[in-house]
């Protein structure tokens, strides 16, 4: 019999994906969502072969029926500290109580192992969590990505397409782990049907220092990309204390500051990846360069 897989937080942009590629290894996948959830999103994961469980409360008793003779639960929440530390503790003491052996937090990020409290808002939620999972008698892993590699053309400040300029505080040299989505949700899938996972798993697509970037976009665009250099993380952490004293509402869970707290962990070498595990499982790994390329609106954003 093939094993059962819950997932929760499957609604969500990378839940959706690792729903996917759990199917994909002809898993039973469980679907956890609330009463709150978008109905529009469950009928979306309703149309793929998956039991959806719908809980009312969220308490430790309705996971612990929903998770009888799951193998592992896999968290893909995200939000503020109610959700990553609260929420995430009701999951795992719902499985503990169901006797499931293994659970994967929501982790998904830069490894935040060595980071002092303080540094990084979201990732001090993370650090909590994990005091408090280090202590419960189930198996974890966390699988630490680097940055999605789809922020490269979105949210993240890094590619200066049209300015054909690399943003880079640091050190150019440094390497910055970068995955994609479909690559994190791969892996996790395969992740979550190993009994053997270590405490971490570290993964990258690709690990590229800016002045990696500064070359892979002159030889892309056939155009010269240069390091644009406006300070050291010195200053980058003072840009970050005036922009978090100003954020009166503190609501947004991706505001500027939070943003640049991940670019200056990255940037400082502060979440570089000592080594990584991607060949433990059979992903086909995508490279920036493939990923720019398809996203060619971006390519072609300045003189080409
Ligand atoms: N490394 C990176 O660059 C990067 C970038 C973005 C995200 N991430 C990480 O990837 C993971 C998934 O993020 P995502 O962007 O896919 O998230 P998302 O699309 O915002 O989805 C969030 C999911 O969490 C669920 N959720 C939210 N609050 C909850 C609560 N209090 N209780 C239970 N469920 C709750 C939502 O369920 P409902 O539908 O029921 O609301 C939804 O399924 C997170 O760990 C996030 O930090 C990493």
């Amino acid at each position: 019999m093939s094993k059962i897989i819950l997932v929760a937080g499957a609604t969500g942009n990378l839940g959706n994906k690792i729903v996917d590629e759990l199917l994909k290894l002809q898993v039973n996948v469980k679907v956890l969502v609330r009463d709150e959830t978008d109905e529009k999103k469950i009928q979306y994961l309703a149309s793929k072969n998956v039991e959806i469980c719908k809980i009312k409360e969220y308490t430790i008793e309705e996971i612990a029926s929903v998770c009888k003779g799951v193998e592992c639960v896999v968290s893909v929440l995200a939000g503020f500290e109610d959700t990553i530390v609260d929420a995430q503790k009701i999951l795992v003491e719902g499985a503990i109580k169901a006797n499931v052996p293994r659970f994967i937090p929501s982790d998904f990020c830069t490894d935040f192992t060595n980071l002092t409290y303080g540094k990084n808002r979201n990732l001090d939620f993370r650090k909590k969590f994990h005091e408090y999972l280090s202590q419960q008698p189930i198996k974890s892993t966390s699988i630490f990505n680097g940055a999605f590699m789809e922020l490269t053309t979105g949210d993240m400040p890094l590619i200066l397409f049209g300015k054909n300029k690399i943003l880079c505080w640091g050190d150019k040299n440094i390497k910055m782990d970068l995955t994609s989505t479909y690559n994190v949700a791969a892996y996790t899938a395969h992740a979550a049907l190993d009994d053997s996972t270590p405490r971490y798993l570290k993964i990258a697509g690709e690990s590229v220092s800016c002045a990696d970037l500064t070359d892979m976009m002159t030889q892309l665009t056939k155009s010269s990309f240069k390091i644009f250099k406006p300070g050291g993380i010195g200053l980058l952490n003072i840009i970050i204390s005036i922009t978090k004293f100003f954020d009166f509402s503190k609501k947004e869970l991706y505001p500027a500051w939070q943003g640049m707290q991940y670019m200056r962990d990255m940037m400082a070498g502060r979440a570089e990846l000592s080594k990584h595990d991607n060949e433990r499982y059979p992903v086909v790994w995508t490279r920036l360069k493939e990923y720019i390329n398809s996203e060619k609106k971006f390519i072609n954003s300045e003189k080409v």
